[in-house]
C-alpha cells in the first residue's frame, strides 16, 4: 500500500463526493502557474475543513498560512452571509495570488488577508480587541506551531475548534531526537495541547495525494 493507491482512492472519493469545482480548479492552476509550492490541502481535505467549520456553525474563521487561498476558499464557503475570515500570510507574493483567487471565488468582502509574520498579526489582533473566532486552521511554518496555538487560544472562546495541518510528516513526529525544526515544532504543539486544561484534543493520520500526514483537532472547553 503506498502513494499510488492513496492517490487513486482520494481521486475516487473526490469524484464521488465533491461536485465539479471550476473555481478551485482555477485556484490550483493559478497557484502552480505563479510558482507557488503545491502544498495546499487536497480537495477532500479542503472539503473536510469546510464541513468541520459548517458543523461548528462558524461565523468567524481564522487561518494561519494562506498560500494561494485554496483552503481559505473552502473555509469561506462554510460561512453564513454575514460571516468573516481573517487569514495570515508572510509572503507578499502568496498574498497577492491569494487575493486574486479569493476575489474570483467571490469572497473579497468576506476575507481579510493580513500580510506579515503570523505571530505579530496574532498579537495585533489581540491588541485590537478582535472578537473571538469560532474556527481556527493552523497551517503555516511548523516551528512556530505552539506559538500559533497560544495566539489562537487568546482569540478563542469556549467551543472554538482548532485544526492543525501536517502533524505527522511521514511519521517523523515520533522521533523525539529529530533534528528537523518542523518536527520539533509539531512535538512542542502536542506538548502544549496536552498541557492545556482548556483544550480537548485528538489527532488523526491521513494518506492521500499529499502523502502520509495528519491533522490535530482541538475544542476549547
Ligand atoms: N493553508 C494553505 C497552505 C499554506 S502553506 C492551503 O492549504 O491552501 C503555508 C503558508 O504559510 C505559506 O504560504 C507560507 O508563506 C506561510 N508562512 C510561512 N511562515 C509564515 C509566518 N511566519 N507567518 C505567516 N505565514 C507564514
Ligand atoms: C509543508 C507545509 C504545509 O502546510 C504542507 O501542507 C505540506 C508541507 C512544508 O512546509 O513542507
Ligand atoms: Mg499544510
Amino acid at each position: 500500500m503506498s502513494q499510488e493507491i492513496w492517490t487513486a482512492v482520494e481521486r475516487y472519493f473526490a469524484q464521488s463526493l465533491i461536485a465539479a469545482d471550476p473555481i478551485q480548479e482555477e485556484t490550483l492552476r493559478t497557484n502552480a502557474g505563479s510558482g507557488l509550492p503545491g502544498i495546499d490541502v487536497a480537495p477532500s481535505e479542503g472539503k473536510f475543513l469546510h464541513l468541520l467549520a459548517k458543523i461548528r456553525g462558524a461565523r468567524r474563521i481564522l487561518e494561519i498560512g494562506t498560500l494561494g487561498g485554496y483552503s481559505t476558499i473552502w473555509l469561506a464557503r462554510a460561512l453564513p452571509a454575514d460571516g468573516s475570515l481573517v487569514t495570515l500570510e508572510v509572503d507578499p507574493k502568496h498574498a497577492e495570488v491569494a487575493a486574486a483567487n479569493i476575489g474570483r471565488a467571490g469572497f473579497s468582502s468576506v476575507v481579510e488577508i493580513r500580510l506579515g509574520a503570523a505571530l505579530e498579526s496574532l498579537a495585533n489582533l489581540a491588541a485590537e480587541g478582535a472578537a473571538p473566532f469560532d474556527f481556527v486552521f493552523i497551517d503555516a511554518d511548523k516551528p512556530n506551531n505552539s506559538g500559533y496555538l497560544e495566539g489562537a487560544l487568546r482569540l478563542s472562546r469556549p467551543g472554538t475548534v482548532i485544526v492543525v495541518d501536517n502533524v505527522v510528516r511521514d511519521g517523523e513526529v515520533v522521533d523525539a531526537e529529530s533534528g528537523d525544526a518542523r518536527v520539533q515544532g509539531v512535538r512542542r504543539l502536542f506538548a502544549r495541547m496536552a498541557g492545556d486544561a482548556r483544550l480537548d484534543a485528538t489527532a488523526l493520520q491521513t494518506v492521500g495525494s499529499k502523502g502520509y500526514d495528519g491533522f490535530a483537532l482541538a475544542v476549547v472547553r
